[in-house]
């Protein structure tokens, strides 16, 4: 069994690494990786391009190639893989659209009466400014493409909401993304992300995390890829669990697949959990980042084994079980992230962190030079704890966070206090140990 995963971030870490515990590290390689994953398995090419990873995983007789980020998804590298005769985990181009295409994504919930925010699709400016007045504030205006997760404005006023059409559409900050706009009702409630494996026709549930987005505490400052996640949400009871089957993921893949769209592979349920029951905030296409790095250890089933079966339309009658633990998950960032910033510092404390029990390290901007890990990117690692409840995982991760040091670095002191709150236990902070 050999296995490429490809990416280059701690979700790619965090999913190398599970892969190596289950199926042993010399069956295992990532492209492009990057300094941690390079001190588990073989790295391939440093590339995102559908047609040189075909070439390596044909050279490395790879069994299953497995994706993690969107963006080799959106390029076709399954319609590929899939032509050229060689397993892989994701969905097709044609799939991915759930992601690439926020219109799309919105009009097949409408179709199949999945329940989302109400919504208009506006091809002009003019179109955009008349939604405005439909919806009222807040109001969110949606690029339509991809953005990096920036293409998303949650307008409390006009002026804001007129200046999101403008940025977008007329300046095209995000170019062609933006050609396309989505305004739609502002919805109200906990947001939570919850994982499936789908095969194209049903799903294992893999479980839910909490993600958090913005850059500072108290959910302030810009937009992030993410600062740190906690699995399991508080909120996702069983309950709510098998209604976002039912209500979710059961049309949505049923109606993929009436409309020539099989979807297999990881889908992320973006959802808010409002007063009128769970509604679509957005679809991903794959594992959320930092969501994989806590929700990946949580796995107790054979993650390979899942992944086999989804990729080959057998995942009936499979179950993923979950160990009854939580994770909660720290970025480290390089100051001034999501904006400016600077790389190449040494990364001081590793050796530490990598000694303490039940906490994990996935790398995502790092680089070795000279032997040290440097900085090489905004998010630059994640590192995650373990606990048998909330207090204790979040204690842990902060005493693991407070031994690492680079200059400038910066991390949010709130991750998980969000899962206290929920669970009436704000102002107990277990001990580290
Ligand atoms: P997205 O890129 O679609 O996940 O949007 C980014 C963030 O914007 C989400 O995580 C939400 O916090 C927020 N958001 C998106 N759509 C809505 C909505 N309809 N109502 C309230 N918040 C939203
Ligand atoms: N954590 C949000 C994302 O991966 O898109």
């Amino acid at each position: 069994m050999n296995v490429l995963v490809v990416g280059s971030g701690a979700r790619e870490h965090a999913l190398v690494w599970k892969l190596a515990a289950e199926i042993g590290a010399d069956q295992v390689c990532c492209a492009p990786g990057n300094a941690g994953i390079e001190r588990l398995v073989r790295l391939g090419p440093s590339t995102q391009d559908p047609a040189r990873l075909l070439e390596f995983a044909r050279q490395e007789r790879v069994d299953l190639t497995v994706v993690g980020p969107e963006l080799p998804l959106s390029r076709g590298i399954t319609n590929l893989f899939a032509r050229e005769g060689l397993a892989i985990l994701g969905p097709t181009r044609e799939a991915a659209a759930l992601e690439t295409s926020k219109a799309f994504a919105k009009e097949l919930m409408a179709r199949y009466g999945v329940p989302t925010a109400s919504f208009a699709i506006c091809d002009s400016a003019d179109a955009a400014r008349r939604a405005l007045a439909r919806f009222g504030f807040p109001v969110v205006v949606k690029a339509d493409g991809l953005a990096a997760g920036k293409g998303v404005v949650v307008a409390p006023d006009h002026e804001t909401a007129e200046r999101a059409i403008e940025d977008l559409m007329v300046q095209r900050k995000f170019g062609e993304s933006g050609d396309r706009l989505v305004v739609e009702e502002c919805l109200a409630g906990e947001e939570a992300s919850f994982f499936v494996l789908s095969d194209g026709h049903g799903a294992v549930p893999l479980g839910s995390a909490q993600d958090h987005k913005r850059a500072f505490d108290g959910d302030r400052g810009p937009n992030t890829g993410g600062m740190g996640a906690f699995a399991p949400s508080p909120f996702m009871t069983s309950r709510m669990e098998a209604r976002v089957m039912r209500d979710v993921v059961a049309p949505v893949l049923d109606g993929m697949a009436a409309e020539g769209r099989e979807y297999r592979g990881f889908l992320y349920c973006g959802l808010m959990l409002t007063a009128n029951g769970p509604q679509v905030v957005e679809f991903n296409v794959r594992l959320g980042d930092p969501e994989a790095q806590v929700v990946l250890p949580l796995v107790e089933s054979s993650l390979i084994d899942l992944m086999q079966a989804a990729a080959s339309g057998t995942l009936d009658g499979r179950q993923c079980v979950l160990k009854r633990d939580v994770y909660v998950g720290v970025v480290v960032a390089s100051g001034g992230y999501p904006g400016a910033y600077e790389t190449g510092k040494v990364v001081e404390g590793l050796d530490a962190v990598e000694r303490m029990t039940d906490v994990l390290v996935f790398h995502a901007g790092t680089r070795v030079r000279e032997g040290r890990v440097i900085t090489g990117g905004g998010r630059v690692l994640t590192v995650v704890a373990r606990g048998d409840d909330y207090p204790h995982a979040i204690a842990r991760a902060y005493a693991a966070v407070d031994l690492i040091d680079f200059d400038g670095k910066h991390a949010r002191r709130d991750i998980g206090r969000k899962a206290l709150i929920a669970t009436g236990r704000e102002g107990s902070l277990g001990s580290p140990a």
